[in-house]
C-alpha cells in the first residue's frame, strides 16, 4: 500500500466523525468498511435509457480490469471481469462495445456463448453473451482499436518534458465502451479494482485510489470501493509527479508544471470544507486533480477521487479556481446522485453550477460569484438567441435525446438554464429552507440516481402551492426558452467594467488622443481579474466595436500578449471576424496559429475558428491552413466538433 493510505484512512474517519457514525477511539477501518456502498440495483421501471444496449434482467455489480498500455501500438489489451449482481438475472447479458476487438468471452470460468450484435454509428456494438442460472462472472478479453474515441494517444514531444508520451481518457457521456466493454449507462453502478501496466518510468492513474509515486515496474494497482457508473472510468499515464495540498487533496502534473499547479489550486481544500458545510460529508475519500495536455478538449472532467484538467486554467493568479469548485461540486451532484439518463443532463450540470456558485461565494466572496452568476447569465442569453432559432426543443431543461448524441445537450441550458432555475427556487424558499432540502436530497439519494420527475416531487414536497406557482416549474422544466422571471445577477465589478467599455467605445479612435482619453487609471485595472477582462472583450464586442476601437483597447491593455488563454481566446475570437486593418499581420498570424496549435480546448478553439469562418475566402483558406496542422494534435471529440464546424462552412 501506498503512502496515500494513511491520509485516506483520516479522511474518511474524519467524515466518519462529521457523521457521526463512527467511534472516534477506535481504530479507523480500511476504507473499503467505512464507505457507504449504496444500492447498486436498478429500478427497471427507470431503464429507459435510449444510449445503451444493455438491460435490466442482468446487471452487474463489479469490475476488475487487467490492462496493458502498449504506446507503441497505441492500444490497451485487457481483461474486463465483471461480477453480476441485482436480484433478476436473466439467461443473457448485454454489454455495449464500440471499436473493441474481443477476443474471448468466458462465463463462470468456462468458454462461453457470445456474439455481437448490429452496429450503429452513435451506440456501437452490443456484445451478447448467454448465461445459466447462478452463473456471477462473465470475462471479457479484449483490445482496443485506433478508433477508440476516448482515448488520445498525445505523443511525447508535444509534453513539457518530451520526455514520455501521454494517455488519458474521456467516457463521458458514452465513451466508456470504447476502451471497457460495459454497461455504458448512469443507471447501472458497480464499484472496480484494476491492476494496470505502463512503460516503466510512467504513472498511471485511475478514478480510484491512487499511487503517488512511480513503482519499479511500471504496475499499479487501483480500487474504488464506492460504485459509479461507467461514464466517471477513468485512466491517465504519463510522466507525472504529485503534489500534496492539503489533508486530503493533491495535484499530479508534468514535473515542470507541477509546483505552478499546486499554487494555483491552493485552495482546495478550503473548497472541499466548505462544500461540505453546504451539502454534508465528502464520500470520496481523497479528492485529487490530474493536470492534462492542453489538447483536452474540456475544461475539467469530475472523475471521482481524481478530477481530471485543462492546464490552460493555470495562470497564475488563481482566478480560474470556479473549474475546481465546479469539478469539486460534481462530487455530490452528478457522482453522488446521477442523472439517470442523458435525458436528465441537467441534474448533473445545473446543480453542479449552482452548487459551485456556492462555493465560490463561501471561498472567494460575494462579489466574485456575482461576476461569475453574471458570466453565466450572459453565455445563456448568447446561446439561446441561437438555440431558439436553429433548435428550439433543444432549449428545454428536460430532453429527448433519443437517437441523438448525448453530447448535443452540453449547452448553456444544462448548465446556466438549470442553474438561473434552481436559483430562482433558492430566491422563492429562502436559503436557509433551501440548503436544509438540498442536503437532505443528496444524502437521501447517495449513490442513486435520478430523473427529472423524481427530483420534481421532491420539490413539490418543500414548495408550497403558492411557490411553485411563483416559480412556474412545468415552464422552466418543459418549457421553451427562458422563463421571464429568470433572475437577473447584477454585479458591482462588472458595473465599472461596463463602464470603461461604454467610455471607449465613446471616442472616436482616428482622434490623437484616443489613447490617453480611454486608458484607465492602473489602480482600477491593477484589481482586474480574467471575468473582468472576459467582459470587457465581449462588452466591446456586443457594443459594436470598430477594429479602430481594438487596437486602442490593445495598445493601453497588450491583449495580444496576455499569458492567460482565457483572456487571448475570447480577444482572438474578437479580433478574427475584423479586417485586421493596423494590426501587424505577421505578429497577429503567429499567435493565432500558434494557439491553435498548441491548445485543444474546444471552449476556445471553436469559437475562433467560427470567427475566422466568418471572414473572406482568405481568412476561411487560412482556417483551413492552420487546422489540417493542427488537427493531428487534436482529441477525437474536438476533431468530431471541428469536422462538422468545417462541413457545415463548406
Ligand atoms: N462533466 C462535464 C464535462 C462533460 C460533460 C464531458 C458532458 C462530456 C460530456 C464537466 O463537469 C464540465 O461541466 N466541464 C466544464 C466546466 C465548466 C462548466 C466549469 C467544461 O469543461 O467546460
Ligand atoms: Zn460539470
Amino acid at each position: 500500500m501506498n503512502r496515500n493510505f494513511t491520509l485516506l484512512v483520516a479522511s474518511v474517519f474524519a467524515v466518519g466523525a462529521l457523521t457521526n457514525c463512527q467511534n472516534t477511539t477506535e481504530a479507523p477501518a480500511p476504507v473499503a468498511e467505512t464507505v457507504f456502498y449504496g444500492d447498486t440495483s436498478v429500478r427497471a421501471e427507470l431503464f429507459d435509457d435510449p444510449h445503451s444496449y444493455s438491460t435490466a434482467e442482468s446487471v452487474v455489480s463489479r469490475l476488475y480490469w487487467e490492462a496493458d498500455v502498449d504506446f507503441e501500438k497505441q492500444i490497451i489489451r485487457a481483461t474486463a471481469l465483471w461480477t453480476l449482481g441485482g436480484k433478476s438475472i436473466g439467461d443473457s447479458i448485454v454489454f455495449d462495445t464500440k471499436d473493441l476487438k474481443i477476443k474471448q468471452v468466458k462465463v463462470s470460468g468456462l468458454p462461453a456463448q457470445w456474439h455481437l450484435g448490429k452496429s450503429d454509428a452513435l451506440l456501437g456494438t452490443p456484445l451478447v453473451v448467454m448465461l445459466n442460472q447462478g452463473d456471477k462472472e462473465v470475462v471479457i478479453t479484449y483490445e482496443t482499436s485506433a478508433e477508440s474515441e476516448a482515448l488520445q494517444w498525445y505523443p511525447a514531444e508535444l509534453t513539457q518534458g518530451k520526455r514520455m508520451p501521454f494517455l488519458f481518457t474521456q467516457s463521458q457521456a458514452i465513451l466508456a465502451r470504447t476502451w471497457v466493454p460495459c454497461q455504458d449507462r448512469p443507471g447501472v453502478r458497480f464499484t472496480y479494482g484494476a491492476k494496470v501496466k505502463v512503460p516503466k518510468g510512467m504513472l498511471a492513474l485511475m478514478s480510484a485510489s491512487n499511487p503517488t509515486q512511480k513503482s519499479e515496474d511500471g504496475i499499479y494497482e487501483f480500487s474504488m470501493p464506492q460504485p459509479i457508473p461507467s461514464y466517471l472510468l477513468a485512466l491517465g499515464a504519463g510522466d507525472l509527479a504529485f503534489i500534496e495540498l492539503g489533508e486530503r487533496s493533491g495535484v499530479y502534473a508534468e514535473p515542470e508544471m507541477v509546483r505552478n499547479a499546486a499554487f494555483e489550486f491552493s485552495q482546495t481544500e478550503d473548497m472541499i470544507s466548505r462544500a461540505e458545510y453546504l451539502y454534508g460529508p465528502y464520500y470520496w475519500g481523497r479528492y485529487d486533480m490530474l493536470v492534462l495536455p492542453p489538447s483536452f478538449p474540456f475544461g475539467g472532467m469530475e472523475n471521482p477521487r481524481l478530477t481530471f484538467l485543462t492546464p490552460t486554467v493555470i495562470v497564475g493568479d488563481m482566478s480560474l479556481t470556479s473549474l475546481i469548485a465546479h469539478e469539486l461540486a460534481h462530487s455530490w451532484s452528478g457522482n453522488l446522485v446521477t442523472n439517470a439518463t442523458w435525458n436528465d443532463f441537467w441534474l448533473n450540470e445545473g446543480f453542479t453550477v449552482y452548487f459551485e456558485m456556492r462555493i465560490m461565494d463561501a471561498v472567494y466572496g460575494p462579489d466574485f460569484a456575482d461576476m461569475l452568476e453574471a458570466l453565466s447569465y450572459d453565455d445563456l442569453q448568447r446561446e439561446l438567441a441561437v438555440m431558439l432559432e436553429e433548435d428550439p426543443d433543444a432549449t428545454r431543461l428536460k430532453q429527448n435525446l433519443e437517437g441523438r448524441n448525448p453530447d448535443d445537450a452540453v449547452t448553456a441550458i444544462a448548465y446556466d438554464k438549470g442553474f438561473h432555475f434552481l436559483k430562482l427556487c433558492e430566491q422563492t424558499v429562502g436559503r436557509e429552507r433551501w440548503d436544509a432540502f438540498l442536503k437532505g436530497y443528496f444524502d437521501t439519494y447517495k449513490f442513486k440516481t435520478r430523473v427529472t420527475e423524481e427530483f420534481l416531487q421532491e420539490l413539490a414536497g418543500l414548495m408550497t402551492q403558492e411557490e411553485w406557482n411563483t416559480v412556474g416549474v412545468e415552464e422552466w422544466v418543459y418549457g421553451k426558452g427562458l422563463p421571464a422571471n429568470c433572475p437577473f445577477p447584477a454585479s458591482n465589478r462588472f458595473y465599472i467594467v461596463d463602464e470603461a467599455v461604454k467610455m471607449l467605445l465613446g471616442v472616436s479612435p482616428e482622434d490623437p488622443d484616443a489613447k490617453s482619453m480611454v486608458y484607465l487609471e492602473q489602480d482600477v485595472t491593477i484589481r482586474w481579474t480574467t471575468h473582468e477582462w472576459l467582459r470587457y472583450i465581449r462588452g466591446l464586442e456586443a457594443g459594436g466595436a470598430t477594429v479602430g476601437h481594438y487596437r486602442l483597447a490593445d495598445a493601453n491593455y497588450g491583449f495580444t500578449g496576455s499569458p492567460n488563454p482565457e483572456i487571448v481566446a475570447a480577444w482572438y475570437t474578437a479580433i478574427l471576424k475584423t479586417d485586421f486593418e493596423g494590426f501587424d499581420p505577421k505578429v497577429y498570424e503567429e499567435k493565432v496559429e500558434s494557439f491553435l496549435t498548441t491548445v485543444g480546448r474546444r471552449k476556445f478553439i471553436v469559437p475562433m475558428y467560427a470567427s475566422m469562418l466568418e471572414g473572406d475566402e482568405k481568412r476561411q483558406a487560412w482556417a483551413k491552413e492552420i487546422y489540417a496542422k493542427a488537427r493531428p494534435s487534436y482529441h477525437p471529440l474536438s476533431q468530431q466538433t471541428l469536422d462538422q464546424l468545417f462541413a457545415d462552412h463548406q
